[in-house]
């Protein structure tokens, strides 16, 4: 019998109104994880009464005793690891060493805005006139929602729920319908942790039903949405006046110089490109190659992909597990196709392996040009297009050719090259002799361009989270009147 798993909303786990379910496959071996509801409009509106219902008593307590149960939470989540590492390997297919650091990010960052509880800092600064006094201060949004991607599925929801939940804000959550289960985990960890009912309401189901009804929702002040760059604009277009924070995708170059240490460019390469399955916002899909060692550094790149094992990540010499589901699968298959017709030359992968799951071999690709879609498009998944540059500017040039602008990366021995690069490469981050991937939660992570309009992560977590209110305070005990009076 496969089991059948709740929402959360108002302290309790129910069933969906709309009284239907949807099955969650495990994309390593097909096998059934589970049944989740399939959340309705009703339901949101549900979820929302009950966030409404919450914000007084939630906003109103201490941020450090907030704080105090945020930390709760994180004892939870360590003392949970090894069991929802396990989970997110099972539900979403990364490898378990990569799942545990899908956890660790989640504790990092629970406590991490614990402690925020005893900050939320605002500023006091100078008045123009005599006798007054000027500041500001945080207050929480309110409702927010909150919509989640599969590829970090206990990270991102807790780069979201955690800020959200310091700053006083009560929420509702819809993952993504691809890991259902890891979110669930999450919330019964919260409320184990003692989140009072009505501040986090979970709601499984569609984007299309669940999520647009929070989108579209009135009384929902603040979305914050990591996903795919379509839904993302969709999103903007549909919320109305809102706070609307996107973390869309990202097309992630790798520049490698001619000075550059290539044995350690080729473990950048590898992991950025085929950690996760390729299956990041910050995958490196695209290296840039200095011409005079592109030979070179293609051969060295095509005997490592060679010795990569595809296979269930739970399983312990596993280097790639498979993508998220057949949509994924079908999406690298076409885009191989693509490329063949492109006229790009693939030198190794390219083919869905005969295996149980749904896999699709490491893939690189070389002789590419910019305009190409393979060196243009998203495609989250295992494929690497290599680019040859003549020179450091025009390897920025090919770099920031595309729409998006999240993650870059430089290898070079020249520090003039990797100042160069940070100044003009167009992103929210690059990474000098490291790869595309491996943001820590102290630190901003956002794009720029097409790849969103927000940062999270640490201070700028808070401010995604909360508004800030402007206070003046004038005790002169008369009139007086700003840019006019002396
Ligand atoms: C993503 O790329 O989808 O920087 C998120 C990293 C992780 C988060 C990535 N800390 O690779």
């Amino acid at each position: 019998m496969v089991k059948k798993y709740r929402m959360y909303v108002d302290g309790e786990w129910i069933d969906s109104k709309s009284t239907n379910t949807f099955t969650k496959i495990n994309p390593a071996n097909l096998e059934k994880i589970g049944e989740f509801q399939k959340g309705n409009e009703k339901d949101i509106d549900r979820a929302v009464d009950a966030a409404e219902n919450a914000f007084d008593k939630w906003s109103e307590m201490p941020a450090p005793k907030r704080g105090e149960i945020l930390y709760k939470t994180g004892q939870l989540l360590q003392q949970n690891k090894e069991e929802l590492a396990k989970i997110v390997t099972e539900e979403m297919g990364k490898v378990l060493m990569e799942a545990r650091g899908d956890v660790q990010e989640a504790i990092d960052m629970t406590f991490y805005m614990a402690g925020e509880g005893r900050r939320l800092f605002g500023r006091t600064t100078t008045s123009e006139l005599k006798d007054k006094f000027a500041m500001t201060i945080r207050r929480p949004i309110g409702i927010v929602g909150l919509i989640t991607p599969w590829n970090f599925p206990i990270a991102i929801p807790s780069w979201k729920l955690m800020p959200a939940l310091i700053c006083g804000n009560t929420i509702v959550f819809k993952p993504s319908s691809d890991t259902p289960l890891c979110a669930i985990k999450l919330v019964e960890i919260l409320e184990k942790a003692g989140i009072p009912k009505g501040v986090v309401n979970l709601v499984t189901g569609s984007g299309e039903s669940v999520g647009m009804s929070i989108v579209k929702n009135k009384k929902v002040r603040a979305i914050s949405f990591t996903g795919n760059r379509d839904t993302g604009s969709t999103i903007i277009k549909e919320a109305g006046i809102k706070k609307v924070s996107l973390e869309l995708g990202g097309k992630n170059p790798i520049i490698i110089m001619d000075d550059a240490d290539l044995n350690l460019a080729l473990d950048g390469v590898i992991w950025g490109g085929y950690g996760t399955t390729g299956q990041r916002c910050t995958a490196a899909s695209r290296v840039i190659v200095h011409e005079k060692i592109q030979n070179k550094f293609e051969k060295m790149l095509v005997n490592r992909i060679k010795k990569l094992k595809l296979g269930n990540g739970l399983n312990k010499n596993v280097d790639v597990g498979p993508l998220i589901n057949q949509v994924a699968q079908e999406k690298s298959r076409k885009y191989t196709e693509i490329g063949i017709k492109e006229g790009a030359k693939l030198l190794v992968g390219g083919k869905i392996p005969k295996m149980s799951g749904w896999f699709f071999e490491p893939t690189l690709f070389t002789n590419c040009y910019v305009d190409m879609r393979i060196a243009q498009e998203e495609i989250f998944g295992p494929i690497i297009s290599l680019i040859s540059a003549k020179n450091l500017n025009d390897a920025i040039k090919i770099a920031n050719s595309v729409e998006y602008g999240l993650s870059s990366s430089i290898y070079t021995n020249n520090i003039r090259n990797a100042f160069v690069a940070i100044e003009k490469l167009e992103a929210g981050l690059t990474y000098v002799n490291a790869s595309t991937i491996g943001s820590e939660v102290h630190l901003p992570f956002g794009g720029i361009k097409k790849s969103g309009n927000t940062r999270e992560g640490g201070i700028n977590g808070i401010d995604e989270f909360s508004e800030v209110k402007t206070v003046y305070i004038d005790y002169s005990g008369k009139l007086q009147r700003a840019q006019i009076d002396e």
